[in-house]
């Protein structure tokens, strides 16, 4: 039995790189669902309490000072095996496609070059980090 599941996994790993590594330009509904998709879920409800969900708030997380940043900054996005340019597609496609009705009205996707910065600065502590943000969010949006 188990020899036989390590082959299988092995297989689905194959399929993985392959499409990673293809010259194929994947769509962000297909980079998130392959990088951030399993934890977060298909449709960003995520798991709680272990994995936030990635709807309806975060165009206001976006408005705080720090808050640009802390979406790329939390080690699930920062250490993903993906580039500086998908990351960044990925996020601004979970803003936009997700958190529509909470972004500002004035906001202006993440650029390249503050997902590259961002990136270096992973959070050591990103569940205290997220708590303490979240309160900042909730105080500004009242
Ligand atoms: C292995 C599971 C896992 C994967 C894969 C993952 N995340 Fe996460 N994510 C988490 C967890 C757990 C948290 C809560 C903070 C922490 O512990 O890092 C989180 C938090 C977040 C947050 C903050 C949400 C909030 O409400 O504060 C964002 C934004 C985020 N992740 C984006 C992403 C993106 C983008 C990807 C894919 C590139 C991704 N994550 C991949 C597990 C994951």
């Amino acid at each position: 039995m188990r020899p036989k599941l390590a082959a299988h996994h092995g297989l689905v790993m194959l399929l993985l790189l392959a499409t990673a590594n293809s010259a194929y330009a994947e769509g962000e509904r297909e980079l998130y669902l392959l990088h951030c998709g399993g934890c977060h879920r298909p449709h960003g409800y995520g798991a709680e309490p272990e994995v936030p969900g990635l709807r309806d708030a975060l165009g206001k997380m976006v408005q705080v000072e720090g808050g640009r940043d802390y979406l790329i900054r939390v080690p699930g996005a920062a250490q993903s095996p993906i580039t500086d340019r998908e990351l960044q597609r990925i996020v601004n496609w979970i803003l936009l496609e997700f958190n529509a009705d909470t972004l500002p009205p004035d906001f202006t996707p993440l650029s390249l070059q503050e997902v590259s910065m961002a990136r270096t600065n992973v959070l050591a502590d990103p569940l205290k980090f997220r708590q303490q943000l979240w309160r900042q969010v909730l105080a500004t949006s009242q």
